[in-house]
């Protein structure tokens, strides 16, 4: 991937692949949309896929393939023990984090049970750039708590900061400073952070955090699952980087933590997930978790196809120019939306591309949800699915009342090497329609409210009928088309 700059001035995305399977997509009429909407219970989860035209809902699981990979998974070997596939897996790893020890695991969620069981016990503190939500599930599970430690600049919605992931590392000496360094069961950071938009952290701020792990003995931990995006924004943006290799920067940053674990849902471009460390004890530490919890040692839960789509995956995860499309096509996407006067976080990060919902629709109460206003009437407008992040996401406290998020984000994921820009062009397309007629869109309120995770099965209906007037409208604009 690279971004090329066209005789006409414009610097498009050109992507470096071409497409040789395909699968046949519907685009219902914005009719059926609204009564598949209303049948969904206005939640994007509750969506069929085969009633989706771009599904932007998460870029897990669904990255597509590369002619290698698809090659690689008929040469796997099934064995319960002892598989060729896994020393394949094990030995790719060991070359791109030159760590020894690897630990298969069914995902991410997986890897993080078992590193919260081993290392988090009751009343320990975990400090993080930015907890993601079954990271933090687990560590509560067991016991602990999270500490957040993203720099102030990490949280705003728009600014300039290269590098917004970034831990601020004065609260982290403060942290241990004020709890004592025994209470700390590791500290964490998230490459390519999720919940703030996919922002990355520099090489730079891990090796300050790593200073602080060595003064007190402390274990680093890497979440990897959206280590490619990372990689690219430090080599695009960090001037030590821009003369090393995507290989020397993933091993230089592997090498200064002493657990990277990630869902290679995420990373690879298969599905599964592990623990690589080239640490022995913390190795012997977690291994017979994983034989408990997700299967044998070579092949921890995952089916071997996958894992040899997976070696080949993260091979291809070392290619500048295979990692960059995710990045290169959010970043076209979020500036055209800026340019068009749509409220996106900036700059650009990895994942997908994040639309403001408390500014979108800034009439919307933070109680009616606006980002899953926003994620429902984006569907109807458009047959574009995306993923509510923000109150909805939220939990109700034990007492009833229910907290409001910081952030309101209607995300857009950008699986890797899926869409054309003919698709992504056409989103952008109904997001501005759907800006300049924001006006027409008004709350939800939950019918059916599960008391946890209730953005995944919860079901909404809209405040009044303001969704019929919005169809209308688009016929209004859109005679003839879908
Ligand atoms: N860590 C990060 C940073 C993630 O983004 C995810 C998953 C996980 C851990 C858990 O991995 O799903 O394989 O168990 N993120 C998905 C998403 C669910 O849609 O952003 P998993």
């Amino acid at each position: 991937m690279s971004e090329i700059k066209f005789f006409s001035g414009e610097t498009v995305p050109l992507e470096m692949h071409k497409v040789t399977i395909v699968q046949k997509l519907e685009l219902p009429p914005v009719e059926k949309r609204f009564k598949f909407m209303q049948e969904a219970g206005n939640n994007t989860f509750l969506l069929n896929n085969r009633d989706v035209f771009m599904d932007m809902l998460t870029d897990s699981g669904v990255n597509a393939m590369s002619d290698r990979q698809q090659a690689a998974m008929l040469m796997a070997d099934d064995s319960y023990a002892g598989s060729e596939t896994f020393t394949r897996l094990k030995d790719t790893l060991e070359e791109i984090f030159g760590t020894p020890y690897f630990l298969p695991a069914h995902q991410g969620r997986a890897c993080e049970n078992i590193i919260c069981q081993t290392f988090v016990t009751e009343g320990s503190i975990v400090p993080m750039n930015y907890h993601f939500t079954t990271t933090k599930a687990h560590i509560e599970l067991n016991g602990g708590s999270i500490e957040e430690i993203i720099i102030d600049e990490g949280t705003k919605v728009t600014s300039e900061y290269p590098f917004k992931g970034n831990m601020d590392i004065d609260k982290l000496k403060n942290i241990i400073k004020e709890n004592g360094k025994d209470k700390i069961a590791f500290v964490r950071m998230e490459a390519g952070t999720n919940l703030i938009g996919g922002q990355p952290f520099s090489l730079q701020n891990l090796k300050d955090v790593r200073k602080v792990c060595d003064e007190n003995n402390l274990i680093l931990v890497l979440d990897a699952s959206l280590l490619t995006d990372n990689l690219y924004f430090i080599k695009e943006r960090e001037e030590c980087c821009k003369s090393k290799s995507i290989r020397e920067i993933t091993l230089e940053m592997a090498s200064l933590c002493d657990i990277v674990y990630f869902s290679a849902r995420k990373l690879g471009f298969a599905r599964g997930g592990g623990i690589s460390t080239s640490n022995q004890d913390l190795y012997m530490k977690m291994r017979e978790l994983v034989t408990l919890y997700e299967g044998f040692l070579t092949y921890g839960g995952m089916s071997v196809r996958e894992m040899e789509a997976l070696a080949v995956g993260l091979e291809e995860s070392m290619d500048e120019h295979i990692i960059s499309q995710g990045p290169q096509f959010i970043s076209y996407m979020v500036n055209e939306l800026a340019k068009a006067g749509v409220p996106v976080v900036t700059p650009a990060g990895g994942l997908g591309c994040h639309i403001d919902a408390m500014q979108f629709v800034s009439h919307i109460p933070q109680n009616q949800y606006p980002a899953g206003a926003l994620a429902a009437a984006l569907y109807i407008a458009s047959g574009v699915r995306g993923m509510e992040r923000g109150t909805m996401s939220e939990q109700r406290r034990s007492d009833g009342t229910e907290p409001m998020s910081n952030m309101e984000l209607l995300r857009l994921a950008m699986p890797r090497r899926v869409f054309t820009l003919s698709q992504v062009k056409y989103a952008i397309d109904r997001i501005i329609w759907l800006h300049e007629n924001r006006h027409l869109i008004e709350g939800l309120r939950f019918i059916e409210e599960p008391k946890s995770l209730r953005f995944f099965f919860g079901r909404l209906e809209p405040v009044s009928n303001w969704q019929e007037k919005l169809v209308a409208k688009f016929r209004e604009d859109f005679p003839d088309s879908l």
